[in-house]
């Protein structure tokens, strides 16, 4: 059976919940799936490094409360986080990097993302800044070395957006998408439609676990900005950069606005939109919007998220889901790993039918 030694690159919530999956779903993944998953190095900005080419043991890591992790006392700890050498110089076959990364420059994640795809490591990462920022060049990178790099939590998650686009390629065309792609501002929308007041409904919203620590980037669209600049990229060939989107929060729509709507069946939405012309440039934006009741995305409540795809041959399909938390975006590094599983065994069985061993 395949096996995938996997360098976790930060141990926050979502690879702390990847860790947890592979600890406690490792044996029915490995059943069901056909590969088995291995953590040989895992590093943080502030536990530290641990590495164990053995794999490490998992159940301590897991037991403590994340803010007493400590790797220094630990066989193969460190105080010091040593991303760089543990992503370049630690045998491994997937770095997951999962780093709290400035969405503005992509840093850390960037860094992270090439350092691997130059020492010819798959990559899976949820940061959408790399993506967002070098998408093409990375994916360049990740060819030229024969490995993947893989995205699929930086947009919605887990829930997946970017696969059921390249599962829809074939044989259509996509001229456009357009989603609630942030789960904090469509959360404070419906709170401030049943009364409660901006401030409340964001502090909330934080508590909730679904705001930025600084909302700002919820609330005035620039979490959906990277995002459509993602979709539009990905999925509509554009090679847009954040300049070229325009972007507007929902700061600027007062409750009395939200809630006379709502009065009306109209519903107050964030919407994240690219749409491809007949000239085959991309437009892509990024505001509030009042949409009628009959609308796919008017019915999207609080923290749940949705993308729909325009099309030439289906209309329109829409997926919605979880857009945030940290179970649901390590299930997207987890189907990200399946990915580069499936991608890497129909290459070898390729490979060998061409060479005629199968
Ligand atoms: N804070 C984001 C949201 C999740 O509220 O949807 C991460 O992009």
């Amino acid at each position: 059976m395949s096996r995938y030694d996997l360098a976790l690159i930060g141990f926050g919530g979502v690879n702390r919940a990847l860790a947890e999956l592979v600890f406690q779903r490792g044996d029915s993944l490995a059943e069901e799936l056909g590969f088995a998953l291995r953590v040989v190095a895992i590093t943080d900005l502030r536990a530290g490094s641990l590495v164990d080419t053995d794999g490490i043991d998992l159940a301590p890591l897991l037991a403590a409360e994340p803010g007493e992790l400590d790797f220094a006392g630990l066989p193969g700890g460190s105080t010091d986080p040593r991303n760089e050498w543990v992503i370049r110089h630690v045998p491994s076959d997937v770095v997951v990097e999962a780093t709290f990364t400035n969405p503005a420059d992509g840093e850390p994640a960037l860094s992270h993302v090439r350092w691997a795809l130059e020492s010819g490591k798959h990559v899976c990462t949820t940061n959408k800044g790399p993506v967002a920022l070098a998408g093409q060049a990375l994916k360049a990178l990740a060819a030229e070395h024969g490995v993947s790099f893989e995205f699929e939590g930086s947009v919605l998650s887990g829930t997946p957006v970017l696969r059921t686009a390249q599962s829809l390629f074939g044989g259509l065309e996509i001229t456009g998408v357009e989603g609630i792609m942030n789960g904090t501002s469509n959360y404070v929308l419906g709170r401030i439609e049943e009364g409660v007041d901006l401030p409340a409904a964001i502090a909330e919203a934080q508590e909730l676990g679904y705001a930025e620590a600084d909302p700002t980037a919820d609330i005035e669209g620039h979490d959906v900005q990277l995002k459509v600049m993602i979709l539009a990229n990905e999925v509509l060939g554009a090679d847009l950069r954040r300049e070229d989107i325009f972007c507007e929060g929902i700061s600027t729509i007062t409750p009395d606005e939200v809630r006379d709507a709502a009065s009306k069946g109209l519903r107050w939405k964030l919407v994240g939109s690219a749409t491809r012309n007949e000239d085959g440039s991309v437009d892509a934006r990024v505001a509030p919007l009042a949409l009628p009741s009959h609308h796919p995305l008017a019915g999207i409540s609080g923290p749940v998220n949705a993308v729909s795809f325009h099309t030439d041959l289906l209309g329109t399909v829409t997926v919605s889901g979880p857009g945030a938390g940290r179970i649901e975006t390590a299930y997207a590094l987890l189907s990200d790993i399946i990915a580069i599983h499936q991608r890497h065994t129909s290459a070898t069985r390729r490979v060998l039918q061409e060479t005629h061993l199968v």
